[in-house]
């Protein structure tokens, strides 16, 4: 298999710092998500207009559509300061209660990868979302003892990429619930033309508009794409980037005209090798010699949406599209124009 040339998104956190400085911080620059949005503006007012706190809000969907970005925005909006952690960093309950008991009055807690979060933490959680009452358990066995510690009012932001992941009695504990949406080539195209303002860097509409077309729907990729883009054109002194070099740098990234990139393909490639029998995950894995959860988080929800398989309870398939993409040698799939 050949190298793949674009590093894909494996975990939400690694690309923050790189990001924090084209995320948008007002509802006008956040695109696209707009019942989302239009909820979360009565739910903002009416909470102020009552002079409390928002209720625990969960996100979820695919790496990079603008989760983490949305609860700094509602943070702002809120007046609220927001404390951010991911899951994996909360290991025992002492984390969490010093993390819970460090809040002030109205303050956000924004967890990440909130389904990472282990039984016992999710217990510790319960009562602290619905009273804001931390239960503490001191020593065991017939002389444990429990200490409750009465919390400030606060809103927890979960963040998510697997909703399956994330048991029931923790998902009913959040009062909003929202799941977000791959975004359309226009939306896209949108996000490109404002972040290339903001790095001062101009790009005609076309060339916004291809970079969007490729981005499998997803803002962190098309953000990602533009700067390689402009890396090319600032090589070839283009002052605007135009359509031509547009295509060119996106041809020597190995992202193809429908966005997809050799892992894409790979996985499609394989289901379809397989002949309409259906594949487990892990089997897809084994042959991708890739991590089940990447495979789930990251390939899969682009290709499921826009229908290229279809997932069955025996496992996935490749629909009639998808026989119909890989029907032309791998090479047309590349071309440019
Ligand atoms: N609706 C949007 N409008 C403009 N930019 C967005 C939008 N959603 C995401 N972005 C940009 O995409 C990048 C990834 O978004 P992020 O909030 O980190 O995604 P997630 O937390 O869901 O993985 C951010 O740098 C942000 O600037
Ligand atoms: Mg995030």
């Amino acid at each position: 298999m050949e190298k793949i040339s674009i590093e894909r998104e494996i975990s939400p956190l690694q690309s923050h710092e790189i990001e924090s400085s084209l995320r948008p911080n007002i509802w006008e620059e956040y695109i696209g998500q707009e019942t989302i949005k239009k909820n979360l503006k009565v739910f903002i007012q009416a909470a102020k207009l009552r002079n409390d706190c928002l209720d625990h809000i969960l996100f979820f969907g695919p790496p990079g559509l603008g989760k983490t970005t949305l609860s700094h925005i509602i943070a702002t909006e809120m007046g609220a300061n927001i404390k951010v952690t991911a899951a994996p960093m909360i290991e025992k309950s002492g984390d969490l209660c010093a993390i819970l008991t460090n809040l002030n009055d109205g303050d956000i807690l924004f967890i990440d990868e909130i389904h990472r979060l282990s039984p016992p933490i999710e217990e510790v959680l319960y009562p602290c979302m619905e009273d804001y009452r931390l239960d503490i358990i001191i020593g065991s066995g017939p002389a444990a003892q429990t200490i409750k510690i009465d919390l400030p009012r606060f809103t927890l932001i979960g963040a998510t990429t697997r909703a399956g992941m994330l048991s029931n009695p923790l998902r009913d504990r959040f009062g909003m619930n929202f799941r977000m949406q791959f975004y359309t080539p226009e939306e896209l195209q949108m996000i490109v033309l404002l972040a290339s303002d903001k790095l001062n860097k101009k790009i005609e509409k076309q060339s916004a508009l291809e970079i969007a077309k490729r981005s499998r729907g997803t803002p962190r990729i098309a953000l990602r794409l533009l700067r390689r883009v402009r890396d090319y054109a600032e090589v070839q002194q283009e002052e605007i980037i135009s359509l031509e070099c547009t295509k060119y740098a996106l041809k020597e990234l190995g992202v193809n005209e429908l966005g997809f990139d050799l892992l894409d393909l790979r996985y499609l490639e394989i289901l379809v090798q397989s002949k309409n029998r259906p594949m487990g995950l892990n089997a897809i894995a084994a042959a991708m010699s890739e991590d089940e959860g990447t495979i789930e988080d990251v390939i899969e929800p682009y290709l499921l949406a826009q229908g290229y398989f279809e997932r069955t309870a025996r496992g996935r398939i490749a629909t009639h599209k998808t026989y119909e993409l890989l029907s032309f040698p791998n090479d047309s799939l590349f071309k440019m124009e």
